[in-house]
Order: C-alpha cells, then sequence, then structure tokens
C-alpha cells in the first residue's frame, strides 16, 4: 500500500515501525517525519495542517492510506479535504476530533452517551471558577477547555494555586472543574470505523517528569504494556477491555454516530480504575506517545488491514488485534529545561549502539541533522523501547540503552516500570 504518515514524533516512528515490520512492501511517505523517520521512509517538507496541500499531494501520489498521528492537524481539520477526494484517512474529521480538541464537548458526549466519569462544573469567571473548587472540595482538578499541550491541567491540593490556575486559563476561554478521581490511570486505544471498535491492548503512562511522579506534567516520560496488575480485579486483559469497550467506547462512537460526526480513527480512553469503577479522565482522537511505543511492537496483526478497515468502514468485519505474550517498556529521553523551556541543537551519540542490542529499538522523536551531527531540536527527543519475556527483561533492554545514548543535560525517569517488576 502507498501510505502517507502526518506527524513528527516518537508516536509516528513507532507507527512506521510497525508498517515496515509487516513486511508487506509499504510504500511510506512521512510529513514532515524526523531525522529517525528519514532513515527509514521516504519524507517530505508537507505542513500536515494544511488538509488542502495533503489531499493534493496524496492525489499526485497516488496514495491509497493517509495516517494522521498528531491531534494538532486533526483539530485543524486535515483529515476533512482528504476524505471529501476519496482517500481512506485513519483519523476523524474536524468535528469528531472535538473530542480531543473541547473538554466540554467530551463531557457532553459522555453525559449523552451514559460514560461514566469526574463531575465536572463548568466556569466561565473567576467568580464560578472559585465556587466550583470550594463545592468540589480537595484535591482540586482544574482544566483549561481547549488544548494546552499537556499544560492545562493542574491537579492540587493548594485551594490558592487551583484557583491561580482556572484564573490564568480563563484569560484563553472557559475551565473545567472536575471531581478527583483515584486510583491507577490506563491508557486504552480503540480503532473505530464510526460504528465498530477494535481494541488494542492497554498501556500505562508515567506523565510526571521526575522518580516516583514528581515535578511538572508532561507529554510522557516513559510507558509499559501490558498491565498485569489489572488481573487483581479482572478474571483477564480480556474481561477488561470487554468492560471498557461496553461502557465508553462503543456508547461513545454510537453517540458520535448518531449525531452525524462519526469517529473514524483512534479513540484514546484515558481512563482511571477507582474503587467504584472505570472513569474516563480524557479522550484524544489519536494515539498516545509513549504509549503507543510499547504497544505496537506487541501487536501480532497487522496494522496497516486494520487502519484501512477503520478507514473504510470495514472494521465490523475484522478480527479482534491479537498480541504477543511480551511485555514492553519505553523510556524517553527528554531534552534539559523540558517541559518549561527545553534547550534544543545539542549533539545526540549512540543510537546505533542501543539499537543494535537484542529486543531494543530506538524511536525518534524530536530529532535533526545539522552539519552531519544528529541533535535534538525539542523537548522529548527520543524513546527507548524494548520487548522481554519479562518486564525485568524489558527493562533491563530499555536501560542498557538508554545508557548508550549520550545527550547532554539529557533527563529521563529510572522508575518507568519499576512496579511491574518486584
Ligand atoms: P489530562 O490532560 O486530562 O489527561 O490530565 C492530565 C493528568 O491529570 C492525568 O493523566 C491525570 O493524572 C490527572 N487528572 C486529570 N483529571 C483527573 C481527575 N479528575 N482526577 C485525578 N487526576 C486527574
Ligand atoms: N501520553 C499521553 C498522550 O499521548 O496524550
Amino acid at each position: 500500500m502507498r501510505i502517507l504518515v502526518l506527524g513528527s514524533g516518537a508516536r509516528e516512528h513507532a507507527i512506521i515501525t510497525a508498517l515496515l515490520a509487516e513486511q508487506a512492501g509499504h510504500v511510506i511517505t512521512a510529513a514532515p517525519g524526523n531525522a529517525g523517520i528519514a532513515a527509514d521512509v521516504e519524507t517530505v517538507s508537507l505542513d500536515p495542517t494544511n488538509g488542502a496541500l495533503v489531499a493534493e499531494y496524496a492525489i499526485e501520489n497516488g496514495i491509497e492510506l493517509v495516517i494522521v498521528g498528531p491531534e494538532a492537524p486533526l483539530i485543524a481539520g486535515v483529515a476533512d479535504p482528504v476524505r471529501t477526494r476519496g482517500i481512506p484517512v485513519f483519523g476523524p474529521s474536524k468535528a469528531a476530533a472535538q473530542l480531543e480538541g473541547s473538554k466540554a464537548f467530551a463531557k457532553r458526549i459522555m453525559a449523552e452517551a451514559a460514560v461514566p466519569t469526574g463531575r465536572p462544573v463548568y466556569a466561565g469567571t473567576a467568580e464560578e471558577a472559585v465556587a466550583a473548587i470550594d463545592e468540589l472540595g480537595a484535591p482540586y482538578v482544574v482544566k483549561a477547555d481547549g488544548l494546552a499541550a499537556g499544560k492545562g491541567v493542574l491537579v492540587t491540593e493548594d485551594r490558592q494555586a487551583a484557583i491561580d490556575h482556572a484564573t490564568y486559563w480563563l484569560q484563553h476561554g472557559h475551565v473545567v472543574v472536575e471531581e478527583f478521581l483515584d486510583g491507577e490511570e490506563v491508557s486504552l486505544f480503540f480503532l473505530s470505523d464510526g460504528h465498530d471498535v477494535r481494541a488494542l491492548s492497554p498501556a500505562q503512562d508515567y506523565k510526571r517528569l521526575g522518580d516516583g511522579d514528581a515535578g511538572p506534567n508532561t507529554g510522557g516520560m516513559g510507558a509499559y504494556s501490558p498491565l498485569p496488575w489489572l488481573a487483581d480485579r479482572w478474571e483477564s486483559e480480556r474481561a477488561f477491555v470487554d468492560e471498557v469497550t461496553d461502557l465508553v467506547a462503543l456508547p461513545t462512537v454510537r453517540r458520535l454516530e448518531h449525531e452525524g460526526t462519526p469517529f473514524v480513527g483512534l479513540l484514546y480512553c484515558g481512563l482511571i480504575v477507582t474503587e467504584q469503577g472505570v472513569r474516563v479522565i480524557e479522550f484524544n482522537a489519536r494515539f498516545g506517545d509513549p504509549e503507543t511505543q510499547v504497544v505496537l511492537p506487541r501487536l501480532a496483526t497487522p496494522l496497516s488491514g486494520l487502519m484501512l478497515a477503520a478507514a473504510t468502514g470495514q472494521l465490523g468485519g475484522a478480527p479482534a488485534p491479537e498480541f504477543r505474550d511480551q511485555a514492553a517498556v519505553t523510556v524517553v529521553l527528554a531534552s534539559e529545561g523540558y517541559p518549561e523551556n527545553p534547550q534544543t541543537g545539542r549533539p545526540i551519540t549512540g543510537i546505533d549502539a542501543a539499537n543494535a542490542r537484542d529486543g531494543v529499538s530506538v524511536a525518534h522523536a524530536a530529532t535533526g541533522v545539522l552539519d552531519d551531527q544528529l541533535v535534538a531540536t525539542g523537548g522529548r527527543v527520543l524513546s527507548v523501547v524494548a520487548t522481554g519475556s519479562s518486564f525485568a527483561e524489558a527493562r533491563e533492554r530499555a536501560y542498557a540503552g538508554l545508557g548508550d545514548i549520550t545527550l547532554e543535560g539529557g533527563q529521563f525517569r529510572t522508575d518507568i516500570a519499576a512496579k511491574v517488576t518486584r
């Protein structure tokens, strides 16, 4: 298949790695990609948020499937003109991408579909925000309504900090004050064709910058999959996945279909497993990063077939995706100063040595080439991915691979997947 992948992060690199691993002779182009992606497939400098240009490029180049990686192009509506031109696209329309782009939209859909989530109280003024904060009580959860690049959510015991966060984000729109949910977080991805869904295997993300969940929220500093502790409450991973399918994914997808905004692409369910049951913390309209890096290496079913089935309304006839019985761990290497003020332009070495290790593969995120030297170009620079027959082995391999790599001032967590190796 001729496939165009939009995006430039480790998630897109992981998607491309999975497509290449099918050994199906796919001709893949990435726009714009990064240095690691460019070493594997052709890249073009095409603005992924410009739908008209992307559609034109896809037509001219005989593209048979467009895969949209990040949220920004989806929310900008890149999928619509591509779909209008008759090209299968894995990624929701601008209207359906509001599920990620607007917390208020997501909460409304959840309410109408009776999907369990934290109770929201909306505030458009500082007075309303203070009233909502006092009504819901500590710990306080305050969220900006729109896309905020991971900085929009504050969870705190400090009432004044909650009020300050609300006041800041009210300058940019509404805020949502939400019931605090306590429990383990799960990222569960569903492919959707607008009517039917197929689940992938669950993963857990580490959102905070520092060990022990200290420090600021980030895009994600590491992940592992599957989640052995689900067995404490569910008979099997399948039983958990079936429950979330019935309680969350299908009602949401059917509600969007009913409203005339079918969701075609990847429904990311950000969940918390509370004492009272599974609750949704957020939806995203695309694969998670870094969770994708630990889910796709375990996928035994060809990814391209699943994505094409989703993009063409054929998922109902597709078998459930199958996963290898392996453990996968990824550790993110970030630039000094991330997330506030990442230092860029610094050289990176040792990736070949890491890739040469058994079970290790390095997904590039913010990398580029400057004067023949690989350099960091942003906050999250790369994602060292390892699989193994146990979490102990996968974790050991991931950190050994990371140990081969040098980046001055580079930051990473040392406790990714530590809790599942004990
Ligand atoms: P979000 O951007 O909505 O995924 O939120 C970022 C992080 O904030 C989540 O991964 C959770 O760790 C935390 N969070 C968000 N909403 C809640 C909530 N209602 N209760 C507890 N923690 C939350
Ligand atoms: N890792 C969290 C996200 O992709 O939103």
